[in-house]
């Protein structure tokens, strides 16, 4: 009907660079493998798994967990290299602007209007930032019992020499596997285990904290996506979010220059058309 169309204008604008995809991509795989080798751990005897087949596992879930620990370094560095989006600045929820910024978005969502991001938005932000937490500490009680239970690099060699009681005698440390008992001194190996022990509750305690983090920032992404409908899931593959009215933490809030993306003829009493071509 002439005269009841509204023009949706929609622009594009870049803001995951190319490392930050890669890290969040490699990141699910290896936080999956990661979940799914530790389910296997915590199972075994239910699933009947054998000593030996369980020391396989623990290897597994270990050579997983390299790839993970340089993917999060790589991530942990690169928020002092990235765009401005990537940055520690525009994640950690610090700062008097922080908290301002906080305040405003939660009296949008209550209005209905809250503003647009382009980075994280407020709330993102604390989700980011536990996430990265509860990360970073998997990732370090994890390296410590990949050397107890296992002697793998990077602690790997002291706990060994602690077990055997072999000090700088290395070539004693040879005939150490896994799960063997022999060449171990029996006060040494219980008292490493009893230091073992908080790492292990570490592990475990943040492992379900971390398994109700990703319900959590799943289901509030799939919210935003419905909400705000910018392309915040094809953000993390291409790229770019598209916006109709200037996000407020664009470079240039109003780039006049840049071409729209497309333009959307919508009739009021319609749906807003989705934009991210979903
Ligand atoms: C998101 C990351 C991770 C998750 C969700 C995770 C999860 C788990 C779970 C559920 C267990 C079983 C705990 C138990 O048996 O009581 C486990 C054990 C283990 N994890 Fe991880 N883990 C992660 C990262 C790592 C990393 C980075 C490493 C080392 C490179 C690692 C090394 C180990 C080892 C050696 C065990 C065996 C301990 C044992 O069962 O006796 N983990 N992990």
């Amino acid at each position: 009907m002439p005269g009841t169309e509204a023009t949706l204008v929609l622009k594009a604008y870049p803001v995951w660079d190319r490392t930050t995809r890669a890290f969040h991509w490699i990141n699910v795989l290896c936080v999956a493998g990661l979940i799914g080798l530790g389910l296997g751990l915590l199972n075994a005897k239910a699933l009947g798994v054998s000593a030996e087949g369980k020391i396989l596992l623990k290897m597994l879930h270990a050579y997983f967990g390299y790839v993970f620990v340089l993917n999060l370094a790589s991530r942990l560095l690169w928020g002092f290299l990235g765009n401005r989006y990537a940055r520690w600045n525009s994640i950690l929820p610090l700062g008097r602007a922080y908290w301002r910024a906080l305040r405003d978005y939660l009296a949008g969502l209550r209005s209905g209007r809250a503003p647009h991001y382009l980075g994280h938005n407020p709330l993102g932000r604390l989700m980011v930032t536990l996430l990265f937490v509860l990360l970073a500490l998997q990732a370090a009680s994890g390296l410590v019992l990949a050397g107890t239970d296992l002697y793998l690099p990077p602690f790997g060699h002291e706990f060994a020499e602690w077990v055997t009681g072999a000090g700088e005698e290395h070539s004693r440390l040879a005939d150490l596997k896994p799960g063997v008992k022999e060449g171990v001194d029996a006060a040494a190996y219980a008292e490493m285990r009893s230091f073992r022990e908080p790492f292990i509750a570490i592990h475990l305690a943040f492992f379900y904290a971390l398994l109700a983090a990703i319900v959590v920032h799943v289901f509030a992404v799939v919210l935003a996506e419905v909400k705000e409908r910018s392309g915040l899931v094809s953000a993390m593959f291409a790229g770019d979010k598209v916006f109709s009215e200037a996000p407020v933490d664009a470079v240039d809030p109003q780039p006049d220059t840049e071409e729209p993306v497309a333009t959307l003829k919508s009739s009021p009493c319609e749906n807003r058309s989705d934009p991210a071509g979903h």
